[in-house]
């Protein structure tokens, strides 16, 4: 029985040391992924909607990678904002080995070899002129199987220009399972699969959208193949499919509104589970900063460490770097 006065929470939580001993989770740099933008003009480019984040030319990429690196941040995430003539209906550039992220994991890889994982996204719509993630049919719709084999093509594209970890973010039925044979096929076998499996159709991804230059491309949404924000236990279905179909961890997207699924998913499946504090939610944090409502560390350290908190294995976050430096002091 806890009972007071015999019973005082306070008494563990009144000095540092013993807050420390107590502690039930703890946030390391390890624990941290960067997502980065490339640009396919030289230097960096600021983006308007996510302050101090910018696009970085293939040069510039392989210093910030370093950067990640020497702050132990395990790995990177690239994203590409593919220039406009380069965009097409049927996204083909995405399969090019000669496109602009293949050159940045190519200069990465050079530079620093098995230092940092490299992590390419899976999905058309930084290459589609219609600013979707497949193939769309003359009423917009987006193509299930008809995408996935353009997919798979993406994927070993990618493999081939030395990614370390393909994360399809297209959620397309039966695109892991496809991806995963078009990789062992391609000799490719040694490329983990992150399957972002539970990303959900969200208000949140906007300043990314700006990024890779998709937003004002898009036209309608992405309901028909993102989740429902309403839907949690269609999240465990979606996973269960991905780990069936041979992914090596599995994504919740966005994160801190869907902690809850975070939390279920880690209680459900025995693989590494990531967290994406996508771009909104990072916009949302500079702003409550900006506006004076909070302080930026310490926003940064407890929203990461809830992550952690609800079992995230490591969170993708446009504040790793600041966070890697704080943690290391
Ligand atoms: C592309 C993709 C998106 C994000 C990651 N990969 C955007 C989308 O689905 O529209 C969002 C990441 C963020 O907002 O930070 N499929």
């Amino acid at each position: 029985m806890s009972i007071y006065p015999t019973t005082r929470l306070r008494r563990t939580r009144a000095s540092q040391w013993s807050r420390a001993l107590v502690r039930e989770t703890s946030l390391s740099t390890h624990d941290l992924i960067w997502p980065l933008f490339v640009t396919s003009g030289d230097g960096e480019e600021p983006i308007a909607s996510l302050p101090g984040v910018s696009r970085w030319g293939v040069r510039q990429i392989v210093d910030r990678a370093r950067a990640a690196r020497d702050a132990h941040i395990p790995a990177v995430a690239l994203f590409p904002n593919t220039p406009a003539d380069r965009r097409s209906p049927d996204g083909a550039e995405a399969h090019n080995p000669d496109n602009l992220v293949c050159r940045a994991i190519a200069a990465i890889k050079d530079a620093l070899g098995d230092d940092i994982g490299v992590i390419a996204d899976v999905a058309l719509d930084p290459y589609t002129s219609h600013g979707q993630d497949g193939l769309v049919d003359d009423n917009g719709y987006v193509l299930n199987d008809a995408t996935v084999a353009v997919l798979m093509r993406q994927a070993v594209t990618l493999a081939e220009a030395g990614a370390d970890i393909v994360a399809p973010s297209d959620m397309m039925d039966g695109r892991i399972g496809a991806i995963r044979g078009a990789l062992d096929e391609a000799g490719q076998a040694r490329v983990q699969i992150m399957s972002y499996a539970a990303k959900y159709a969200s208000a949140f991804y906007g300043p990314f959208r700006d990024a890779v230059g998709s937003r004002g491309l898009l036209k309608g949404d992405k309901r028909s193949y993102q989740m429902d924000p309403a839907n949690a236990r269609e999240a465990l279905r979606e996973v269960a499919m991905d780990v069936d179909e041979g992914a090596d961890s599995v994504m919740v997207k966005p994160g801190l509104p869907y902690l809850d699924i975070v939390a279920m998913v880690a209680a459900n499946f025995d693989l590494p589970v990531y967290a994406y504090q996508v771009s909104g939610e990072y916009a949302m944090i500079e702003a409550a900063v900006a506006a004076g409502a909070g302080e930026r560390d310490a926003l940064i350290l407890e929203t990461l460490t809830a992550f952690k908190r609800a079992g995230a294995s490591g969170v993708l976050t446009y504040h790793a770097l600041d966070a890697a430096r704080l943690l290391n002091g």
